[in-house]
């Protein structure tokens, strides 16, 4: 079986679905379900025996403890981490926590686990360290993508947080020979995304009539890709990726936030018209994050040379799939704009004004 971690989240939930979809061993979720978690997201597993649920903290080391020698999983596949560059800039103190000090730790009690084990099994087990291309910080327009050995240039506690963590997997790897290799994903997009990042907010606003907000000028471009792309691409890392190694992942696909919001708009506007007019005269532009990293791109040759790794989707099936997964499951959103999220969104948008 496999330990994955933070599987209630996003790419989390995903990546299990998908990989059970794809006949993959038995998995034990860990997660913390803080905002961010949401164990709606893998309903469809109830009942499955392949398939358990623990609620805990990466930061508990007795409890990972009592887990690795109780599951003793072929591998680790480590989602687990506060995620929104936003939020990171309003409060940095959760990020350091979960982020490094989690990480740290998930790390410390692998490492005594895996010094437990026979021989094959130390050579079998991974680590596998779920990513950003954050950490390299902004490019120039001009500027070539990021590769594997762009120099670490973190720009906000988030991706701070994640570079701290990316820097232990390498030294856990590099001092006692933990079995790691790291993935460095571009954006990711697609169902059970949740809606205080840039695409589902946009469709969730506009289907509700409200004003989408653009952080100043909309020209930021980011390097989008389909979230079962990403699945696929770990999938061939933990089966294939060398050891200590890095992998940069992302979907040849650079736009700026406002042709992003733009196409989301033309297909709501097939898919779901709107009689008040076109979705995109909700477009409102609102004062920039703070330190906004102005372009992110992946050179995803190493991938794709050495795994054979691709994306299948391009930008403009993955956002049809997506756009109509959110129109499909309106109950999944609602649920998940209570009270603490619209409080996040007066927190948020109310200073942008
Ligand atoms: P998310 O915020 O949707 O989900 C994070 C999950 O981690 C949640 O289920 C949450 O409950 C859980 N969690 C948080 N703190 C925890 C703790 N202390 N202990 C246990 N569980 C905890 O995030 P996501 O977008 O799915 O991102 C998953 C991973 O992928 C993160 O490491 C992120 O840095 C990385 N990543 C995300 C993207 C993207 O575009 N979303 C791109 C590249 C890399
Ligand atoms: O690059 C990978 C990263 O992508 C991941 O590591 C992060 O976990 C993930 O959140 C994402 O970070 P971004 O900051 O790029 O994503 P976000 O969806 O928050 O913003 C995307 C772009 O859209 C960015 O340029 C900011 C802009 N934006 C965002 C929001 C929420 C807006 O213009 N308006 C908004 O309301």
């Amino acid at each position: 079986m496999i330990l994955v971690t933070g599987g209630a989240g996003f790419i989390g939930a995903n990546f299990i679905l998908d990989w059970l979809r794809n006949g993959g061993d038995a998995v034990v979720n860990l997660d913390k379900l803080t905002y961010a978690g949401n164990a709606e997201n893998l309903a469809a597993l109830e009942g499955d025996s392949r398939y358990r649920f623990v609620c805990g903290d990466i930061c508990d080391p007795a409890l990972l403890q009592h887990l690795l020698a109780e599951l003793q999983p072929q591998a680790i596949v480590h989602f687990a981490a506060e995620s929104h560059v936003d939020r990171s800039i309003f409060g940095p103190g959760e990020f350091i926590r979960t982020n490094i000090e989690g990480t740290f730790t998930l790390l410390e009690t692998a490492r005594a686990h895996w010094g437990t084990l026979s021989a094959t099994g130390r050579e079998q087990f991974r680590f596998l360290h779920v990513s950003t291309d954050e950490v390299y910080g902004s490019l120039a327009p001009e500027d070539p993508p990021f590769t594997e050995t762009t120099p670490y240039q973190p720009n906000s506690p988030y991706s701070a947080s994640k570079a701290s963590s990316d820097h232990l997997v390498r030294a856990y790897h590099h001092t006692y020979g933990l079995p790691t290799v790291t993935t460095n994903c571009s954006n990711n997009y697609g169902p059970y995304q949740f809606p205080e990042k840039l695409i589902p907010l946009v469709i969730s606003n506009a289907l509700a009539g409200k004003p989408l907000p653009i952080y100043g000028d909309g020209m930021n471009v980011r390097d989008w890709l389909y979230v079962g792309d990403h699945c696929a691409a770990i999938r061939s890392v933990l089966a294939g990726g060398r050891l200590g190694e890095t992998y940069n992942i992302g979907g040849w696909n650079e736009m700026p936030n406002l042709t992003i919001v733009r196409t989301i708009c033309t297909l709501l506007d097939e898919l779901r018209p709107d009689a008040a007019g076109p979705h995109e005269r909700l477009i409102n532009f609102v004062k920039d994050r703070p330190g906004h990293d102005r372009r992110y791109a992946i050179d995803a040759r190493k991938i794709e040379r050495e795994l054979g790794w691709r994306p299948a989707e391009t930008f403009a099936t993955g956002i049809a799939k997506t756009v109509r997964w959110y129109l499909d499951h309106a109950e999944w959103v609602a649920h998940i704009q209570s009270g603490a999220y619209r409080e996040w969104v007066d927190k948020n948008y109310g200073q942008r004004q």
